[in-house]
């Protein structure tokens, strides 16, 4: 645990009406707090910086000032309290701050901008808020904090204060978030040290603290799971093989309801995945195939299945990558970590849904044992591919899973994949790509990645593309030349799931960071929290 969640309730704190501002304040500033935190408008600065035209006279900042000692005018005397959306301002306690009934240390005001006003601020405006100031908040000697999310919140609307405060604590996990510091285990530089700020305390008043309770465990189980996502994405591929994920999977069966299967080499062999297990063939390390099923909602209920790319190490085979960032391709199991994570986060949220997590792994080696490009091989579902690039294989792996999970009659099947490098090319590291044929599907995974600003972009699947994929001498060829290189690795990938409804993400240029802030990312960990969340 490097950073805690809780929820405190100040039942009459309410900072937008005038009858209530005092008494909500004071009974915040009475708190023993490294550091209070709280929102205020556009509104409420230009009533404080007495400016005539401000239409409602909004107290909030008047009766702070007054409580403080002057505190307030004093910064915007100084320049640190603004009018500009985004600004913070941290007041520290001194002299001023006689009166005995404060104990807060200090107060972060943070500009929310116009939304006491009338118009919702958008997420993504109050994304840029909240990481102001969680960003002051750490790195320093701060190692608490309340922040009073009511005062921060756009609308009343529950489900916008409980994406915002979801939104708070997911940023908070990840600003917090170092590797190896979790486990001792995992430690592989000495210096590597916890932030200082280890406790958020999210406040609420009565008129929402049943959302923001929620939201907080929601928040909390959704930080755990990024955190175990971005540790299995950065740890080494010496350490991280696929018993390694198989192992770290079983784990979480014993810290939860989580039930885990883990399939060895003579199994998968039995099952006839012959396309998966041309990739492994290479390596010296075994394949496996891991089960995680959480079981939240009613027996007969068709559950969501996600499915996810475990290549621990992808070194292209005997169509071997150049050695330039080729460390990177430790990264090719994010898909597999993402599925993880996200059965863990589901887990502890005691999601009322079925949800299970399928992920084939194992490492793409050259060898002498290694495939060959022109093999061909027979898949579970019996279509044969003509292997003509041993780099492409992350469809290999996961089509084979694809066909497994039909045994679930699924509700709808997601696969997420560190797929191409052409949707680097497309999309940067910005947007994952989407690809899917059920526009409700798209339209829900669309929505929880905007909620979670884990945000997904449509790319096309047209049967066009599937004439790149055809072949000679088998019934698909495993690439589709340059040109749509992630539409053709899609459509690939949807031969094999006719019997469900189905969505890919490739996420190779959204699971990790390069450059200075090389690490993994923890996506799309929150986009598929948000999804499983807002399923009926
Ligand atoms: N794991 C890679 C895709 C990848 C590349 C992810 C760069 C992240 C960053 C995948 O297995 C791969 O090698 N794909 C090839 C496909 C090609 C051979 C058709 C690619 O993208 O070059
Ligand atoms: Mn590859
Ligand atoms: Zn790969």
């Amino acid at each position: 645990m490097t950073i805690q969640f809780s929820t405190k309730n100040f039942p009459q704190a309410d900072l937008q009406s005038a009858k209530h501002i005092k008494s909500g304040l004071k009974s915040l500033l009475a708190q023993s707090t490294d550091c209070l935190v709280l929102g205020y408008s556009k509104l409420d600065f230009e009533s404080f910086a007495g400016n005539k035209n401000a239409k409602a006279k909004s107290g909030v900042l008047h009766e702070l000032d007054a409580l403080l000692g002057g505190s307030l005018t004093h910064a915007k005397l100084l320049g640190e309290l603004e009018g500009v959306q985004g600004s913070t301002c941290l007041l520290k306690s001194g002299p001023t701050w006689s009166a005995t009934a404060i104990k807060a240390k200090r107060v972060l005001l943070l500009n929310v901008g116009d939304q006491h006003d009338s118009s919702d601020m958008g997420l993504s405006a109050f994304a840029k808020v909240a990481r102001g100031g969680l960003k002051t908040l750490s790195g320093g000697v701060i190692e608490n904090a309340i922040w009073f999310a009511p005062s921060l919140s756009s609308t009343k609307s529950a489900q916008s204060i409980a994406n915002e405060v979801r939104l708070t604590i997911q940023y908070a996990g990840d600003q917090a978030y170092r590797f190896g510091v979790r486990q001792p285990s995992m430690k592989f530089k000495a210096k590597d040290k916890a932030d200082a700020f280890k406790h958020l305390i999210i406040a609420s008043n009565d008129a929402s603290a049943k959302e923001i309770k929620l939201a907080v465990e929601e928040g909390a189980a959704l930080v755990e799971g990024m955190n175990l996502a971005k540790d299995l994405g950065n740890l080494p591929p010496n350490v991280c093989t696929p018993t390694y994920l198989g192992k770290t999977a079983q784990g979480l069966s014993k810290k939860t309801q989580l039930k885990v299967e883990v399939l060895g080499l003579k199994q998968i062999e039995a099952l006839g995945m012959g396309s998966f297990l041309s990739v492994a063939k290479g390596s010296e390390t075994p394949p496996q195939f891991i089960v995680m099923r959480h079981q939240g909602g009613k027996a007969g209920e068709a559950p969501i299945v996600l499915v996810g790319k475990g290549i621990t190490f992808d070194t292209g085979g005997i169509s071997l990558k150049p050695g330039e960032a080729m460390d990177e391709m430790k990264y090719d199991m994010c898909g597999a970590a993402s599925v993880i994570g996200t059965m863990y986060a589901t887990a502890l949220m005691k999601l009322k849904k079925n949800v299970i997590g399928v992920i084939p792994t194992c490492e793409n080696m050259p060898s002498g044992k290694a495939t060959r490009p022109g093999d061909i091989v027979k898949s579970m579902s019996g279509q044969t591919i003509e292997i003509l690039n041993t780099d492409a294989e992350g469809r290999l792996i996961l089509c084979d899973a694809l066909t497994y999970v039909e045994r679930f009659k699924p509700k709808a099947v997601i696969d997420i994949a560190t797929l191409t490098g052409a949707c680097v090319i497309a999309l940067g590291h910005v947007h994952s790509g989407l690809f899917s044929d059920d526009d409700n599907l798209v339209t829900a995974l669309t929505k929880a990645g905007h909620d979670s600003l884990d945000t997904v972009w449509r790319l096309p699947l047209d049967a066009a593309y599937h004439e790149q994929l055809k072949s000679n001498f088998a019934d698909v060829a495993n690439i589709g030349g340059r040109p749509a290189g992630s539409v053709t690795a899609a459509c690939f990938l949807s031969r094999f799931t006719e019997k469900y409804k189905w969505a890919h993400l490739d996420i190779a240029g959204t699971a990790w960071k390069s450059g200075a802030a090389k690490g993994a990312t923890g996506r799309p960990v929150p986009l598929l929290v948000n999804f499983l969340l807002e399923q009926k």
